[in-house]
């Protein structure tokens, strides 16, 4: 496996493997891996001729009051997972290489970011939609890997590609979660042993949700309020929002008649956790 660092050089690797008309799948992450990403490494494995995985902290997407400044990162160990997980090459720049001064062009979007992470981390997707701008210009991937624990972002990515008329294919892979349900995140390692104790529940309490629904529950109200009270009950943490809309549009549902997402996000003391569950209903 190469690591990376400097964006000429991975320009210059790309150009060569496009002018070998290699199949090249791109994985971008934040680091930290886990399961979540490596599975994604792993399809890419099995799909492509060329695995890219990207691990850059972007500056742009954390706001002033987040956590961009103790998010976890290992780059040894992440390049040994990496590796085992069949990536050819590992991109690591630095903010300086990203932006060496500050970007005067910044990516927007009108829809789909009005709710749920959008509406509490203003600026958030923004800077999301820059950054991936950037990589998708720097490595030309053919197919892009992104998890359904941020069915949002992939909402938006997908928005992305289709309105700037990337050549990519986007793959959204389901989230995977630790034997007790909790959603894997490199964010986890900031809970608390009481807060990690909890934390599963916020998987449940949407479980409860879909099963409601599937009981009949047909009113989206109904079942926000069921589950946020749920959710109140077992996590010491503050909810930040739990909402039932239509996926991928994330348009508000009158009924349950199409494919909805049910959604949720909590405040710990040091971390902000976020998990969904996706229903294809009838
Ligand atoms: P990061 O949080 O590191 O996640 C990288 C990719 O891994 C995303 O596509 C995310 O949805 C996926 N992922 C994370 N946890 C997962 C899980 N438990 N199951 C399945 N997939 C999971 O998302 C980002 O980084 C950044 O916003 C990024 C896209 C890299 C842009 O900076």
């Amino acid at each position: 496996m190469q690591v990376i660092r400097s964006i000429q050089d991975m320009r210059q690797l790309m150009t060569d493997y496009n002018d070998q008309k290699k199949q090249i799948g791109f994985v971008p992450t934040m680091g930290f891996l886990h399961e979540g990403h490596l599975n994604l490494m792993r399809e890419a494995r099995q799909e492509d001729d060329i695995v890219v995985a990207s691990i850059f902290i972007n500056p742009l997407q954390f706001g002033p009051n987040e956590d961009y400044e103790r998010y976890p990162t290992d780059e040894q160990t992440d390049a040994c997972l990496a590796e085992e997980a069949g990536v050819d090459v590992l991109f690591i720049p630095t903010a300086a290489e990203m932006y060496p001064k500050p970007t005067l062009i910044q990516l927007g979007i009108h829809e789909r970011t009005d709710v749920l992470c959008g509406r509490s981390r203003p600026g958030h997707f923004e800077g999301v939609l820059t950054v991936l701008t950037k990589l998708f210009h720097i490595i030309h991937p053919h197919k892009v890997y992104f998890g359904l624990k941020d069915a949002q972002q992939l909402a938006v990515v997908d928005a992305l590609i289709n309105d700037l008329n990337f050549p990519i294919e986007l793959v959204g892979l389901p989230t995977v979660r630790e034997a007790d349900g909790l959603a894997k995140s490199s964010r986890n390692v900031n809970l608390t042993e009481q807060e990690r104790r909890e934390a599963p529940w916020l998987y449940k309490g949407l479980h409860y949700g879909q099963r409601l629904i599937r009981g009949g529950e047909r009113d989206p109200d109904q079942v926000v309020r069921d589950v946020t009270e749920t959710l109140q009950q077992h996590l010491s943490g503050t909810i930040d929002y739990v909402e039932l809309l239509g996926y991928p549009s994330l348009q508000p549902v009158s009924s349950m008649h199409k494919r909805i997402i049910l959604a949720a996000a909590v405040y710990f003391d040091k971390a902000r956790l976020i998990d969904n569950i996706l229903l294809d209903e009838k």
